[in-house]
Formats: structure tokens, sequence, C-alpha cells
């Protein structure tokens, strides 16, 4: 069975698996040690399961709202409920923390994770084009309103 809890410093290389698993421009270990370390303006939360990192919520905060910087499970390890365990708990600890919205940028290709964010009521705000470097594909930017929940 599967738990969330804060991430630390020593999950770095169960993280970086994940990245490179499942993203076409993974984040380097320096980038993920200093989202980690970051404390004041982010928030990083696991889900680890006999003793494994297999999911990753990174929120961060920037005045009224609140940015979801990365959000994966491991391959093997999705479609059981482990995103949705990360975003439940985001959600109401952005909701304590004062934030107004919740932003996010994905890849217009992405269908799991737009299926993912539809269930949760997250709407278009806007494109960014050529977002992701490698791919030069767009980035679709969804919002959240966090008022009504
Ligand atoms: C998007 C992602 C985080 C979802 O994580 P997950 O742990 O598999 O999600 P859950 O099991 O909690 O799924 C919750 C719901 O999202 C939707 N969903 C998730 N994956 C889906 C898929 N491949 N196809 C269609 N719907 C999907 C479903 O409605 C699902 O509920 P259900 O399984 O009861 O039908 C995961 O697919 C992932 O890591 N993708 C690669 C990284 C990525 O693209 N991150 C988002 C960047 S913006």
């Amino acid at each position: 069975m599967w738990k969330v809890r804060n991430a630390d410093i020593r999950d770095i290389g169960d993280l970086l698996l994940i990245e490179e698993a499942q993203f076409p421009e993974p984040w380097s270990r320096r980038m993920l040690r200093e989202e980690l370390e970051n404390g004041a303006t982010r928030r990083y939360t696991v889900v680890e399961e006999a003793g494994r990192v297999v999911g990753v919520l990174g929120l961060m905060f920037i005045e009224d709202d609140v940015h979801i910087n990365t959000i994966a499970t491991a391959r093997d390890m999705e479609r059981r409920g482990i995103g949705r365990a990360l975003l439940d708990d985001g959600l109401v600890a952005a909701i304590q923390r004062g934030s107004t919205r919740m932003t996010l940028e994905v890849a217009v290709g992405n269908e799991a994770a737009r299926a993912f964010y539809a269930q949760y009521g997250f709407a278009p705000l806007g494109i960014r084009k050529q977002y992701y470097q490698k791919t030069g594909e767009d980035a679709l930017v969804l919002v959240r309103d966090l008022h009504s929940l």
C-alpha cells in the first residue's frame, strides 16, 4: 500500500527515474535539488510504495496562484489513483495556504494528462506556442478556480 508524504532530498534518485521515463525534457538532478530546496515557494510531495517513490507533485506558490510545476506517476504504476491522491492532497494544501487559482501547462498532445485534468474541472486559459523546446510542441495553459472547492 502506498502513502503520500513530503518529498525529501534523498528521493532525488527515484524522481530522476520517473522524470526520465515520463518527460521528453526531464529535469536534471540539479534542477530537482533546487526545486526541493526552495521550500519558501515550493511544495513537493511524493507517493511512496515499499520504499520506492512512484509519484511526485511539485507546486509553486506565486502570490494568490499555485502552479503545478510537475506531476508524474512511475510508468508501471499509472491508473491506480496515485496522480489523484497527489493532486487531492495538493489542492487541500493550496486552499489552506490561501491560493485562489491553480494553473499549469500541458502539452497539447498529452491526452492522458488532459483527461486527468479535465476530471478536476481545469479549463483552458490560453496557448503557449512552441513551449517545449525539444519537441516544439505547444502548451495549453489550464486554470482551476479554487474558490468553489
Ligand atoms: C497524468 C498522470 C500524472 C496521471 O497519473 P495517474 O497516477 O496515472 O492518474 P490516476 O490513476 O490518479 O488517474 C486519475 C484519472 O485521470 C484520468 N486518466 C489518467 N490517465 C489517463 C489516460 N492514460 N487516459 C485517459 N484518462 C486518464 C482518468 O480519468 C483516471 O481515472 P480512472 O483511472 O478511474 O479512469 C500520469 O499519466 C503521468 O505521469 N503522465 C506522464 C507525465 C505527465 O504528462 N504529467 C503531466 C504534465 S502536465
